[in-house]
């Protein structure tokens, strides 16, 4: 079944204040984006990589994926939107027609486990729908104007983390769905889970963490350069080599 990932790297990085795109600001000396799309590209179920960009940043982000060494999947990079809805939205217009699973993931999240992303792609392949989550270690309120209003047991919460694994055509219902509704989610399970169709859920890492503001870079860094098997290059504008990825110590 063929695979398709798109790799969303056109949100504003607000939170993390950098001068850069978030996707371009370094991490151990690279792009951040480039993490993402090395874990990816090292999992032999996923075909392609699409990344998607940051309009008034695009030929910065080619210019960057140019240098990237070792990807073989990587296809050119389409602009996103202004809502992380609407980055999904332009991915999936440029999927190849034979894509049937679509994996969506954060270019914010450099620290994910090509063992992972095999398996929530195994579980959308034989559900239609399937995420990466960790259970909570804190118990989570739900507060409205500064008050509890809800305690759901601890047990039943996970944090949803990406990749996101679906059949092409469900995530495109969702999407029309949300659009023609007005529900504007903050991941993508969400707008699936409103089309009533049921999402598995696939027990990720918890250190696959989502770089959101300054600190986050610093415990990124530690924890690529524990996991790291092998050196990584630094990105060079030509030549061949292995991918130099964060494939990690499981
Ligand atoms: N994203 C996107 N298009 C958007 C918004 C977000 O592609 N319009 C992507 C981001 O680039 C990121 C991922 O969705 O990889 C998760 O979003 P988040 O961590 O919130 O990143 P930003 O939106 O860039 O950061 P901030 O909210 O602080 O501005
Ligand atoms: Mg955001």
């Amino acid at each position: 079944m063929r695979t398709v990932a798109l790799v969303l790297a056109a949100g504003r990085g607000e939170r993390l204040g950098h001068a850069l795109p978030k996707g371009l600001v370094p991490l151990a000396g690279r792009p951040l984006l480039l993490y993402a799309l090395a874990a990816l590209e090292a999992v032999d179920e996923v075909d392609r990589l699409i990344p998607v960009v940051p309009a008034d940043a695009f030929d910065r982000f080619a210019q960057a994926l140019a240098a990237a060494r070792g990807l073989r999947k990587l296809a050119p990079a389409v602009v996103g939107g202004r809502e992380r809805q609407d980055s999904v939205r332009a991915g999936l217009a440029a999927l190849p027609a034979d894509a049937e699973l679509v994996a969506v993931h954060d270019a914010a999240r450099p620290c994910v486990r090509p063992e992972a992303v095999r398996r929530v792609i195994e579980a959308a392949r034989a559900t239609g729908a399937a995420i990466l989550a960790a259970p909570v270690r804190d118990t989570i309120k739900r507060v409205v104007a500064g008050r509890v209003v809800e305690t759901p047991p601890r047990a039943e919460c996970w944090a949803a983390q990406t990749p996101q694994v679906f059949r092409v055509e469900i995530l495109r219902e969702a999407l029309a769905k949300a659009d023609a509704g007005g529900l504007i989610g903050t991941d993508d399970a969400q707008l699936v889970e409103a089309l009533g169709v049921a999402v598995s859920v696939v027990p990720g890492d918890a250190d696959n963490l989502k770089i959101t503001s300054p600190e986050d870079l610093v415990w990124a860094e530690i924890l690529l350069s524990k996991g790291a098997k092998r050196p990584r290059s630094e990105p060079q504008a030509s030549g061949g080599g292995p991918p130099q990825g964060p494939e990690r110590n499981p």
